[in-house]
């Protein structure tokens, strides 16, 4: 069977590698990194480190490494289209049509089964309903605007107010067994009480929350019935499918949408997004409630760069909006914000003004820069030169999540002009800001100058090219400064390991190409030799670089990402170009005619030196 490459690369952000490892070997958190015993050889402390955010794996013990992928294929001993199949039903994609009966096979496939068939039951209920409770619940359904038209296409339902409807329906069709209904969290065992059982959701809409690949994770229950002690919006808990923090309730509809109009409208809530949708806009997802977090944000950086950020005009829509701003310029979004006037939410807003104001309020998005301008200038906090002050480094804070320079150099232009500041402070401000942040935990090394006579182009691996894997490091953890500089200013000749520079070109291509490195991408481009060494180098930010091993014995308190800077670059670069000084030195050296080279040559490698300090 052929699998075509965007199924794979499906299945490959379906399956997140720390939740399929941890699905074998037990996974320990560390700060941001995941740590295991190496299962590919014999391991008494953690060796294996995990790196969720470049999907990749490495032991740094026995040197396996690779993708989520081959993870599987070495520790199940299968193929790479065995592992797809493996992975993509675990993520329940279907590979191969056969439609026509349920799957029941595995636990995750019965989990999304209970889900499709419970979503069924609640949206059967509504057209069920009698007397009393059908009154109630259609004269809610007619007050919120929701259609037939809107009920059928985001499949709302309606759970009865009873303890047992839902799992009176199972029981009668016989298909699934208590516990599996339970752990996909519909129903909740009595306490105390050996197999007894009551439904979670009890006179509720109920609101079924979608994968990206239109199967049924979860419901949101929102409450109707004023003598409901619970919450506003009742959600099933997390389980195997379901990790809030991965999900945004839309996508599934909006992707299309979003790809087409290249950008997304991004909202609180669920019936925010329902609103939009029935009035025509439909590149639109939800975080629910929760505030946006990273992996939501790269889910959506695969449908545009471009988000509208509307969320509720109160205090705390205010606080989500920031917090959003932050994760969405860090993960390299352009930003805009549609405002609503006070205590309004999209669809109270869409009610009482209609599509057209609406419009309106769309083509007046303001760029982040002034929304929170405006929000300094409501609370008349513009006022004395401290409150600028205050004012101005939230910009900057801001602005230096951006990782493209040349962005951010616009956007201090921007703030420098509009604020008539300037600009070279706010630049310099910025630079602090980034300093400090990828300062901490780069590794100073003292320039450990390479012994001078046995410095010589090394074929093989050994310490000459220390300085050639602390480039690789830089290449993946360096903030977008550090990369334009190596970017302009790597000789390619520095580099005198084979699958050093291999791996240097490769990320050089992407950077070049892509203006990032996104390290999975180019482990494909790799052999097997250099593949280890770059998960290797991915996972660094375990250890410290390989360049002062020995100050970090203990791997488990090490736990900051380093992110290296410019200055951290220029170091580098420095140390190279002292060495091949050093190496035509050497080679000078022997030739009596050359003193005055070897003489000039010893004075660079002394300014260089000098500058290192
Ligand atoms: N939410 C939640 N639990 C709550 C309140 C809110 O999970 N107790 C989530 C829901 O996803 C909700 C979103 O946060 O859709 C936004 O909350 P809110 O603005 O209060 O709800 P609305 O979607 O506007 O719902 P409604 O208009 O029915 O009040
Ligand atoms: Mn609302």
């Amino acid at each position: 069977m052929r699998i075509p490459q965007e199924k794979i690369t499906e299945i490959a952000v379906s399956n997140d590698i720390v939740d399929v490892i941890s699905g074998y070997i037990e996974v320990k958190k560390r700060g941001k990194s995941f740590l295991a015993l190496c299962p590919f050889h014999p391991d008494k402390n953690p060796s294996l480190h995990i790196s969720q955010q470049k999907q990749v794996y490495h032991c740094f013990s026995c040197k396996a490494g690779g993708n989520v992928f081959s993870f599987l294929e070495n520790y199940e001993h299968i193929t790479f289209i065995d592992a797809v199949k493996k992975l993509a039903e675990r993520a329940g994609i279907k590979l191969e049509y056969d439609s026509s009966k349920p799957d029941i096979s595995s636990e995750i496939s019965r989990m999304y089964e209970i889900n499709k068939e419970a979503a069924v039951y609640f949206r059967n209920n509504i057209r069920d309903l009698k007397s009393s409770e059908k009154e109630f619940v259609n004269s809610y359904l007619k007050s919120r605007g929701l259609d037939k038209k809107t009920i059928d296409r985001f499949g709302i339902g309606y759970s009865y107010k009873s303890w047992d409807g839902l799992l009176h329906h199972f029981q009668e069709e016989d298909v699934f067994s208590a516990a599996n209904i339970e752990s996909s969290g519909l129903i909740i065992k009595k306490e105390g009480s050996g197999n007894s059982y009551y439904d979670r959701f009890r006179g509720r809409l109920m609101f079924p929350i979608f994968n990206e690949n239109d199967k049924i994770v979860g419901f949101g229950g929102r409450k109707l019935y004023d003598d409901d002690t619970g919450g506003k919006y009742i959600n099933s808990p997390e389980s195997k499918i379901y990790n809030k923090s991965r999900i945004l309730y839309g996508l599934n509809f909006a992707k299309e949408k979003i790809r087409y109009s290249d950008f997304v409208i991004l909202v609180e809530g669920y019936m925010d997004l329902i609103a939009l949708s029935r009035n025509g806009f439909e590149n639109v997802v939800a975080s629910s409630g929760t505030a946006l977090t990273e992996d939501q944000a790269r889910l959506l950086s695969r449908y545009t760069k471009n988000v509208y950020l509307l969320f509720d005009s109160d205090a705390a829509g205010i606080k989500a909006a920031k917090r959003g701003i932050e994760i969405l310029l860090e993960t390299g979004f352009d930003i805009s914000i549609i405002s609503l006037p006070f205590g309004e939410d999209p669809d109270s807003y869409l009610k009482s003004k209609g599509k057209n104001e609406f419009e309106k309020r769309i083509s007046e998005k303001q760029s982040f820069i002034n929304f929170i301008g405006d929000i300094y200038n409501k609370d008349n906090k513009l006022g004395t030169v401290e409150e600028k002050t205050t004012f101005i480094k939230e910009m900057i804070g801001y602005i230096s999540k951006i990782p493209d320079r040349i962005k951010r150099a616009l956007f201090i232009k921007e703030i420098s002009e509009r604020y008539r500041l300037n600009e070279s402070i706010v630049t310099e401000e910025l630079f602090r800001i980034l300093k400090t942040a990828g300062r901490t935990s780069f590794p100073k090394s003292s320039v450990t100058l390479p012994e001078k006579d046995t410095v010589r182009i090394s074929k093989e691996e050994n310490n000459s090219n220390k300085f050639e894997l602390e480039l690789i490091e830089l290449f993946v953890h360096g903030d977008s400064e550090a990369l334009t500089y190596i970017e302009n200013n790597l000789h390619i000749e520095y580099i005198k390991s084979r699958s050093i520079l291999r791996i240097a070109e490769c990320m050089l291509d992407e950077l070049i190409n892509n203006g990032a490195v996104d390290v999975s991408i180019i482990l494909n481009q790799l052999d097997e030799k250099e593949k280890e060494l770059l998960t290797k180098v991915a996972n660094s930010e375990f250890e410290s670089s390989p360049l002062d091993r020995s100050a970090s014995d203990n791997l488990l308190t090490k736990n900051s990402h380093p992110v290296y800077n410019i200055k951290n670059a220029q170091d580098l670069l420095r140390k190279f170009r002292i060495r091949e000084l050093e190496i035509k030195r050497s080679e000078y050296k022997t030739d009596p005619e050359k003193y005055l080279e070897v003489f000039n040559i010893s004075k660079q490698i002394n300014e260089l030196m000098k500058e290192g300090r």
